[in-house]
């Protein structure tokens, strides 16, 4: 194993209750609900697709300029909130796992949709840790298109077969596999039944497991 390729929201940090609040709000103010179990359905999922699922559940049709205008609102309000994130917010275990493969000459690369993630990385600190980070802003194609996570291999220069993944969405595993690389799913086997394997937490990894399940 040559590198390790994170996923953030839902990996490393907590952001999809922010993404809750933000998506419910533009619901609301459209005239309909908007429920959590949806909102498990939007992770991994970029920010047009995430408005275009929305809209289809509102039974909504939308020019592309409104829609372009609906994005904007909702992540104008998704700013205002991780813009107050502090390290006390990475997911248990992020930093120890981050700090160990660092020290071990790991590299760390970040395999992100969100167009946020430069802000949120800065805001829990943690950007120093990256070797190469790719994010919603330079992929063209959303998970569960390999891109993104192909492109963080290339920036690192390590072969897919040398790469694991973390991730904690469907959508992601997919894209980890479509790549070719290990996959660790964060969160429930059976939610994600494509992955190598699943754990409940960054908590419950450290190198010496990894290389065991290389
Ligand atoms: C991550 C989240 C999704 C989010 C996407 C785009 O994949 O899991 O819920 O829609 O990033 O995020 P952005 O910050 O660009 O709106
Ligand atoms: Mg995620």
């Amino acid at each position: 194993m040559k590198a390790c390729i994170f996923d953030l929201d839902g990996v490393l940090v907590d952001t999809a209750k922010y993404h809750f609040i933000a998506w419910k709000k533009l619901a609301n103010s459209l005239g309909f609900s908007f429920t959590e179990i949806q909102n498990e359905e939007l992770k991994g999922i970029s920010r047009v697709d995430s408005l275009n699922k929305l809209l289809g559940w509102g039974n909504i049709e939308k020019s592309d300029t409104e829609k372009l205008e609906l994005a904007t609102l909702k992540n104008d309000w998704y700013i205002d909130m991780i813009a107050e994130m502090t390290p006390e917010e990475l997911l248990p275990g992020s930093k120890e796992l981050l700090s160990e493969l660092k020290e071990n000459g790991i590299k760390i690369a970040l395999g992100s949709a969100s167009k946020n993630a430069p802000l949120i990385l800065e805001k829990t600190g943690i950007s120093p840790y990256f070797d190469a980070i790719v994010d919603g802003n330079s992929v063209s194609k959303s998970k569960p298109d390999p891109e993104v996570f192909l492109l963080a291999a290339k920036l690192v220069e390590a072969d897919p077969q040398e790469c694991i993944v973390f991730e904690d969405a469907q959508a992601g595993v997919e894209a980890g596999k479509r790549a070719g690389m290990k996959v660790i799913g964060i969160g429930k086997a059976e939610d994600l039944r494509q992955a190598d394997f699943t754990v409940g937490s960054l908590a419950a990894v450290n190198l010496a497991l990894l290389q065991t399940k290389n």
